[in-house]
């Protein structure tokens, strides 16, 4: 079924000029860009973003890091996205995430030395993906308004929907 998923490009993918990059692979599925924005995320939005996530350990370092720099956020809307994005960005852990995927192809920390000799700096693995549809829609809300999400037809639509 069409769904929608949010994503933002991190400020260490940012920061590295991989937000061009990173898109092409999205738009190259024929996944749709219903909504796109840069943003300087705070730290009341990201804990909201990660709520669920406030009493761990690694908590902390994921704030600093992702108020440390501008993100680059969107919404995906594709047959079955919210699963497809996640496959295209691969496994949160760098180090374990498949070559070819966006984690895999773009970074290579492991969680002992993000825990360990890094724990400051925060787990650096490039862009956040909804993980399931009730996070996307609770995502999309938090991070988009109506009115920043757009409605038009992509061509390849009249091939692959209806
Ligand atoms: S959990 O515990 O499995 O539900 O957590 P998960 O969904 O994998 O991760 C939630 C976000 O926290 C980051 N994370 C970590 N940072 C540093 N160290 C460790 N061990 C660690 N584990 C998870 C991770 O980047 C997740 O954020 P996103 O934005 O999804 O990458």
């Amino acid at each position: 079924m069409v769904e929608q998923t949010l994503v933002f490009v991190k400020p260490d993918g940012v920061e590295r000029g991989l937000v061009g990059e990173i898109f092409a692979r999205f738009e190259k599925v024929g996944l749709k860009i219903v909504g796109m924005k840069m943003m300087h995320a705070d730290k009341a939005h990201v804990q909201k973003h990660y709520a669920a996530h406030l009493e761990k350990d690694f908590y902390p370092p994921v704030e600093n890091f992702i108020t440390s720099g501008p993100v680059v956020a969107a919404v995906l809307e594709g047959v079955g996205a919210v699963s497809l994005v996640r496959k295209i960005v691969g496994g949160t852990e760098p180090h374990s995430a498949a070559p070819g995927t966006i984690r895999g192809d773009y970074a290579h920390m492991n969680y002992a030395y993000a825990d360990g000799p890094a724990k400051a700096k925060g787990l650096r693995n490039v862009i956040h993906a909804s993980g399931n549809e009730e996070e996307a829609k609770a995502e999309i809300e938090l991070w988009f308004s109506k009115d920043e999400l757009f409605d038009y037809k992509l061509l390849h639509e009249k091939h692959t929907r209806g």
